[in-house]
């Protein structure tokens, strides 16, 4: 089942700082930008590390184990070793509260 899930608030986000957040029992990543929120997999498409603990300037995200970029717009890879996109989820903010279109379980 697929449906919007509130992550937090606006407020609480700091910008480009990246946050792994729990949706319907798996997670995503939340990326603040300043190209507005968007949200992706939690975890690299690469070796699957965690991406909450990467850095994230403007766009891209840049996972913390081998220096794989990610444009979080779309997910798609812009450097190796990366070569598979990350999922990317619809990401919305209303109100001041951040709100993720995710499967159930969406990491795993
Ligand atoms: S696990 Fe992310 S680049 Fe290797």
């Amino acid at each position: 089942v697929e449906t919007w899930h509130l992550v937090g608030r606006e407020a609480d986000f700091e910008l480009e700082l990246v946050e792994e957040v729990a949706v319907g029992g798996g997670t995503v990543a939340v990326h603040p930008t300043p190209a507005g929120f968007f949200a992706t997999s939690a975890i690299c498409t690469h070796e699957e590390a965690r991406l909450y603990d990467g850095l994230l300037e403007g766009v891209e995200i840049q996972c913390p184990r081998h220096l794989a970029r990610f444009d979080v717009r779309d997910g798609r890879p812009l450097c190796a070793p990366a070569e598979i996109p990350l999922r990317t989820y619809p990401c919305k903010v209303i109100d001041g509260e951040v709100w993720v279109w995710a499967p159930d379980q969406p990491s795993s």
